[in-house]
């Protein structure tokens, strides 16, 4: 079972200037809360309960003032710093101590994952300590991200980042599973092109051996990023109207803490009294009485 996890929140968020002059991109709010709540929940559904968060420089106190050191979720939370935009796969380097050759998951600060049965299929990725686990995504402009190529078979030959020609639709999602040796791996990655250790290439390295699941998300999912305005607003608008009908949140922390089992009722109630005059607290003291589902 994987126990550690790393959220890469580094980045300058320039494609959203102005409005990460003053603060992180992944503490703006997609409806009713903070955007990291959505990546870190995912991992949390996956049953992880120990976390690296990887922030830019001098923005790790504006994480700590939310997240503090996890305890009231029941889980751990550690921070560190990337200097400048590295590549995703520096993650990796930046967390070799913290990971000290365990298996782990890492997610993008600015994904948000949503679909039926995302816990089990997160936990089935989690429970995989050998070889490395990707999830891929439909999306109608696969250009932007990794692509991955598949054989006549179905079976996955390449991955390409950011490829002019793109050889499918799958692109490969902000969320990965990787075995011991991840940080190993990266230590022997040349920069790319843009001057960036490439998330593709560690996953490469791991398909050319055979030993690289791709998980499918199927149409009954949804895979956002918010690295733009309109994204960043669309997701808002997706995550409203879905909880909105249901009267269920997606993504809430003290929610998914308690559903785990990493916190009881007692605890849930506890967090929910400073804000028992919001929607929000109200919303934790509802599931604390009768959970939804
Ligand atoms: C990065 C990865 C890419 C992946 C994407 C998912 O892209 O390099 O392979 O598909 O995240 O969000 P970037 O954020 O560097 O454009």
């Amino acid at each position: 079972m994987i126990r550690k996890g790393i959220i890469l929140a580094g980045g300058l968020g320039t494609r959203l200037h102005p409005l990460t002059l003053a603060t992180s991109k992944q503490l703006l709010p997609v409806y009713d809360k903070p955007l990291i709540y959505y990546p870190l929940t995912a991992l949390m559904l996956g049953g992880i309960r120990e976390y690296l968060i990887i922030t830019a420089p001098g923005e790790a106190d504006q994480f700590r003032r939310l997240l503090g050191d996890g305890r009231k979720w029941g889980i751990e939370l550690s921070y560190a710093v990337q200097d400048r935009p590295g590549g995703i796969a520096e993650a990796f380097l930046i967390g070799k101590d913290y990971l000290a050759g365990h298996p782990s998951a890492l997610v993008l600060g600015d994904n948000i994952f949503y679909g039926t049965n995302l816990r089990a299929v997160l936990h089935e990725a989690a429970a995989q300590v050998a070889g490395a686990t990707v999830f891929a995504s439909w999306v109608d402009d696969p250009e932007r991200y990794g692509v991955i190529e598949f054989d006549a078979t179905h079976q996955p030959v390449r991955i390409v980042e950011k490829p002019k020609a793109p050889k499918s639709n799958w692109a490969v999602t902000g969320i990965y599973f990787y075995d011991g040796r991840a940080s190993d791996v990266v230590r022997e990655l040349k920069p790319s092109a843009r001057g960036e250790l490439e998330i593709t290439d560690l996953n490469q390295w791991y398909l050319t051996r055979g030993e690289l699941q791709v998980v499918r998300f199927g149409r009954g999912y949804a895979w956002l990023d918010a690295g733009t305005h309109d994204s960043l607003l669309e997701a808002s608008q997706f995550i409203h109207v879905v909880e909105k009908r249901q009267g269920l949140k997606i993504a809430c922390p003290e929610e998914v803490a308690f559903v785990q089992g990493f916190i009881d009722a007692e605890q849930l109630l506890r967090l929910a009294e400073p804000m028992k005059g919001t929607g929000y607290g109200q919303y934790l003291i509802r599931q604390a009485q009768q959970p939804g589902t």
